[in-house]
């Protein structure tokens, strides 16, 4: 049965498609040329107008999703994440921009989370003892999420790992009126060293680590705890991240549920094949295949993944 590739194709078990795949996407504030993340080989902070071209490119590759990462302009970080909150921020100009160019050809989608925007770099505010408050971050979640919801988004992404956060978005959404925008929560969210280039990509303020807010890498039943609260708060999708080191973790949690499981392919496990392949090590195009099918055959239903768009070309 492993004869042709004909064979094989007939035989395969998990197929990677198009409408798998959601592109994680950065935009940077007042830059006239797209900038090169120097760990993240191929991905760049965009322009808008680079930006709103990722997008279109994505519609046409057929790709589902679209995944926006807003980095203020220098010096407008502080310790609210203020630019996070305002209108006229770079996310959400980024929405309204993306949304203008694809319409409902593509999911835009946010991510909802202080870390971009804050001056200390963490996922939330801080108390007085400069440990991040999650009570006080949860308001200030919630007004973000109407704020993305008015500049278009379909989705929005809480990824800050804050405890009762979907619940409190859920809650602002309807406020607002806004039952049509779904939650993709990032519910399953290890800290990771993979998370290092990402780091760059959005020119993080951190320092020190999220060991007090994300998972300890030694545990899995606790991720079973946060899929149960972000259920019952209202997830409307969950997803389990980083994904290549948590295939364990994705295959539970897919088991587990009955709605729609993403993983996400982060910044490290993006760098490990390119720096590999940049080297002759590996061979780059049938890693990114092997990566993405490994991902979808441990239960993923959707990937976000940097070569998003790429790979979608080569599956047509
Ligand atoms: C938080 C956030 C992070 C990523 C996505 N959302 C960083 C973190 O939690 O440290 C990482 C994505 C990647 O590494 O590709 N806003």
């Amino acid at each position: 049965m492993r004869t042709s590739p004909v064979m094989r194709r007939m035989v395969a078990e998990t197929r990677l498609h198009p409408a798998d795949l959601i592109l994680p996407a950065f935009v940077r504030e007042g830059v006239g040329e797209p900038v090169p993340i120097g760990s993240m080989p191929g991905v760049v902070q965009h322009t808008r107008d680079s930006l709103k071209k990722a997008a279109a490119e994505a519609v046409q590759a057929g790709v589902s999703g679209i995944m926006l990462f807003g980095v203020p302009e220098d010096g407008k970080k502080d310790a609210l994440g203020t630019a996070g909150t305002d209108p006229d921020g770079i996310l959400q100009v980024a929405l309204r921009d993306v949304r203008a160019e694809v319409g409902d050809d593509l999911l835009v989608m946010s991510d909802l989370c202080l870390d971009e925007f804050t001056d200390h770099g963490h996922c939330g505010v801080l108390d007085a003892e400069g440990r991040v408050d999650n009570d006080a971050t949860l308001e200030r979640y919630a007004e973000m999420a109407q704020v993305q919801a008015d500049a278009g988004a379909h989705v929005v992404g809480p990824s800050g790992m804050m405890d009762g956060q979907i619940g409190v978005i859920r809650d602002a959404l309807d406020q607002i009126g806004r039952e049509d925008v779904a939650i993709l929560a990032y519910t399953v969210k290890y800290s990771s060293a993979f998370f290092g280039p990402f780091r760059e990509a959005v020119a993080s303020s951190l320092k020190g680590d999220r060991k007090s807010y994300q998972q300890d890498p030694a545990n899995w039943r606790e991720s079973l705890k946060e899929l149960e609260l972000d259920l019952a708060e209202g997830a409307d999708m969950v997803m389990v991240k980083p994904a290549g080191p948590y295939l364990d973790i994705l295959a539970r949690v897919a088991d587990a549920v009955d709605v729609p499981v993403a993983a996400y392919q982060i910044s490290g496990e993006y760098a490990m094949v390119e720096a590999a392949a940049e080297k002759g090590w590996i061979d780059r195009d049938q890693a990114i295949l092997e990566t993405l099918t490994g991902i979808k055959r441990a239960g993923a239903r959707n990937i976000l993944t940097y070569w998003a768009t790429e790979a979608a070309r080569k599956l047509r």
